[in-house]
């Protein structure tokens, strides 16, 4: 036995290991090694036990070294049973046998254990596996408190660079009057960010209205913008008041405000200089006190240059500018989102929490999603209708952005494409494998390791960059997998 350089553990911080095997020298060794290195020890014969112990509660388990061949319940129905209930759902299972099948393996990782690891047992082995488990499991602790308290800041979670950035420049923003222009693509979070702003500002206790300039027709803009008096035009049976003083001592926010008309936008513009309003109508000004949070999926400096958006009034709107980044540039916050959406959804529908395997996850991953965080939701809101307690890979809706030589497919129908005649790579085709095609067609050979660089990138981002697992998902050994990567060149994304 080789000692470890690993620091001792402190005796009342040390993680708590439930060693589960029929086998009674294996407990014993064990045991051994890892009281040796400070854990807490405590063995079960068969999972029935384990889980007995684990359901009393008395004594806390942080970690289950789970032998997959046991008498009575297996391994694998262990495994399913702690992750089908909320109270063990994120406890690490490092999961062992002697004669496994790449199948058993796959199996267990897809029932989430954190490692597999195979008899005879090595020493370094063990605890390698054990010390990471316990590593990732705090990690997502940790992950889950900073995405509880971005929600309940800010009602958005993301951990990605651009978000980050974003969450920095609405606590910047919303302490000042200062008008805000976010511009981003449809579904990104735009309005979510406006609300932030509003409630984490001074007016949170005044009203927040909000004005879809795309849906009101132009000729009853002004007048819902502005209100109007009794009689004032045909219609106009009551007297009304607009928008801008509904939201006095508060925030009006212009949504899809690339899409308001020109004579509209003159009058915006009188009502922010002034600080005061007309209703149509009527002869009297008031003064309105409104902050202006302003949102566009359109370019706004193009609609400009284009003339259909007034110059002084997008400088007056853009003093802060804010970009809300599409999905795609922050793939990163793909499994934060898919973990909030499901916790929200069946906490409103009264379900348990669903849990979902690693490749269906992988291939959410994977997806383009031009939709962006809306479209996410959505797809994970119906696969958490159609599935059973554990969302699988059957329960993802079809990918309809998918293309056979996109980046994102996630289904292999480009060998076909590849044997048609008259078959053409475009640019944004190309775009997958950028370095080899270059505008011409690959050869068969070239095809096969672009495909499997490819899905061995995807699969290493689904799986946070852990060799081990990957290989097990992927089929192949540990050691073929490094040899692969170094191969291909693949290198971890910061
Ligand atoms: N970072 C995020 N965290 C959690 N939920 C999010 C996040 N971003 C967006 N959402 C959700 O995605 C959906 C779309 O968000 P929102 O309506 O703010 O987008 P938008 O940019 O205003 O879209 P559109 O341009 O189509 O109006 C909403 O259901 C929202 O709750
Ligand atoms: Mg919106």
């Amino acid at each position: 036995m080789t000692t470890s350089v690993a620091a001792p553990i402190d005796p009342p911080t040390a993680p708590n290991v439930l060693v589960v095997d029929d086998e009674k020298n294996i407990r014993r060794t064990l045991d051994l090694v890892l009281s040796g290195e400070g854990f807490h020890v405590r063995c079960a014969e068969s999972a029935e036990e384990a889980l007995r112990i684990v359901d009393a509660g008395t004594e806390p388990v942080d970690l289950v070294l789970l032998d997959l061949k046991l008498p009575g319940m297996d391994g694998h129905a262990c495994l399913e049973k702690l992750r089908a209930d909320e109270s063990t759902r994120n406890l690490p299972v490092v999961v062992m046998s002697g004669h496994a099948s790449v199948n058993d393996a796959v199996r267990a990782i897809k029932l989430g254990a954190s490692d597999f690891i195979e008899k005879p047992l090595l020493r370094e082995r063990v605890l390698v596996s054990v010390r990471n488990a316990l590593d990732a499991a705090r990690a997502r602790r940790a992950l889950a408190e900073v995405a509880q308290e971005q929600l309940d800041k800010y009602e958005m979670v993301g951990r990605a660079a651009p978000m980050l950035k974003v969450f920095r420049e609405i606590e910047r923003v919303a302490p000042t009057r200062a008008s805000v222009l976010i511009t981003g693509e449809s579904g990104t979070g735009k309005e979510l960010i406006s609300r932030a702003i509003h409630r984490l500002g001074p007016r949170s206790k005044g009203p927040f209205v909000k004005v879809n300039c795309a849906a009101i027709p132009r000729e009853l803009i002004e007048s819902e913008l502005f209100g109007h008096e009794r009689g004032s035009f045909t219609g106009a049976t009551q007297r009304k008041r607009g928008l801008f003083e509904q939201a006095h001592g508060g925030t009006l926010f212009l949504d899809e405000i690339g899409d308001m008309d020109l004579l509209a936008q003159a009058k915006v513009l009188r009502a922010l200089q002034s600080g005061e309003i007309l209703r149509v109508g009527s002869e009297h000004v008031f003064h309105v006190d409104v902050r202006i949070l302003a949102a566009t999926n359109k370019e706004l400096s193009k609609e400009v240059e284009r003339g259909a958006f007034r110059e002084d009034l997008y400088f007056r709107l853009a003093v802060f500018p804010l970009r809300s980044p599409a999905l795609r540039e922050r793939r990163e916050d793909i499994s934060l989102l898919v973990d909030a959406f499901l916790t929200q959804f069946c906490k409103e529908n009264g379900l348990r929490k669903k849990a979902i395997e690693a490749d269906a996850m992988a291939a959410l991953l994977s997806r383009s999603w031009p939709g962006n965080v809306r479209e996410l939701r959505n797809a994970v809101e119906r696969m958490a209708i159609l599935s059973d307690d554990v969302i699988t890979i059957a329960d993802l809706p079809e990918d309809p952005h998918a293309s056979p030589f996109d980046d994102d497919a996630t289904t292999g129908t480009a060998t076909a494409a590849a044997d048609e005649e008259d078959f053409e790579l475009d640019a944004g085709e190309k775009g997958a494998f950028p370095a080899l095609l270059d505008g011409k067609r690959p050869t068969l050979r070239e095809y096969r390791e672009l495909a499997e660089r490819h899905h061995i990138l995807e699969t290493l981002r689904a799986l946070e960059w852990n060799v081990s697992r990957a290989a097990v998902v992927l089929g192949v050994e540990r050691t073929n997998l490094h040899k692969k990567i170094r191969t291909y060149g693949i290198k971890r994304e910061s």
